[in-house]
């Protein structure tokens, strides 16, 4: 199975790669520019080990080439991004957004959100996707700084979706990143809620100076691994 990163040059995505690719996963870094996806490609090789799967190439063949698409890029860019690449998305792949509708986007401030029609950006996501696309939103509060270290994260992700089985793998995909628990979020319109919590956890970072993350309390272990 390879995983594709659009806009997988920038924090979020390089990290996402960097946990997965460590994991055994095949991973495509996506990017505007071919040359730029190859040369975070090969930084991300050089960290992980030159055994790890990764390459690079423009957004649209990372795409066609990969059965799970994770789209990492700022909500500015994010119906554009997904205009861009339509072409390329089939009925069956699974499409992971993690993009959170910051104000900071469009030069705002970082601890404010945007109105999004649809409710969210993962809805967005939904509305501009290819049929048979299935949207799954999960990571938004995942701190790309923590994924770019070594270290186990100690941060819950809330995984939504509309569809169960396509929930449960990326539940599974967090799941190799070490420290990461996974909790189905239930249904896709409540990535409103998980986006918008990530302008408050910024806030904390601001504030406390740190990379603030989730957890979830008072849970079955069982429901963890699910
Ligand atoms: N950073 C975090 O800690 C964090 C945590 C959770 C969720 N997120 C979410 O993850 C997403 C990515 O975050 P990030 O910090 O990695 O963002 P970023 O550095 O601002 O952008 C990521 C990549 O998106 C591409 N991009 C930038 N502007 C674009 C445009 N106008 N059109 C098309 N592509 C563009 C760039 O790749 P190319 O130039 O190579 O195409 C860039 O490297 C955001 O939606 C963010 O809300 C971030």
């Amino acid at each position: 199975m390879s995983i594709a990163i659009v806009g997988g040059t920038g924090p979020e995505g390089s990290g996402l790669a960097l946990r997965w690719a460590q994991a055994g996963e095949t991973i495509i870094i996506g990017s505007r520019d071919a040359q730029r996806a190859l040369e975070t490609a090969a930084k991300l090789s050089a960290s992980a080990g030159a055994d790890k799967k990764i390459s690079g190439t423009e957004n649209r063949f990372a795409c066609s080439a990969a059965e799970i698409v994770v789209l990492t890029v700022p909500f500015a860019a994010h119906a554009e991004t997904l205009k861009h690449i339509e072409p390329s998305l089939r009925a069956g792949q699974i499409l992971v957004d993690t993009t959170v509708p910051l104000a900071a986007s469009i030069g705002g401030k970082p601890t404010r959100t945007l109105g999004v029609w649809q409710g969210s950006a993962a809805q967005q996501a939904a509305e501009l996707a290819p049929e048979g696309v299935i949207v799954v939103a999960a990571f938004h509060n995942l701190a790309a700084d923590l994924l770019q270290q070594q270290a186990a994260i100690d941060c819950d992700v809330i995984v939504c979706s509309d569809d169960k089985d396509a929930g449960k793998r990326v539940r599974e995909l967090a799941r190799k990143i070490p420290g990461v628990r996974a909790l189905d979020g239930g249904k896709l319109e409540n990535a409103r809620i998980v986006e918008q919590i990530t302008a408050v956890l910024i806030g904390l970072n601001i504030r406390y100076k740190g990379h603030s993350g989730l957890r979830i309390t008072g849970l079955p272990a069982a429901a963890f691994e699910r």
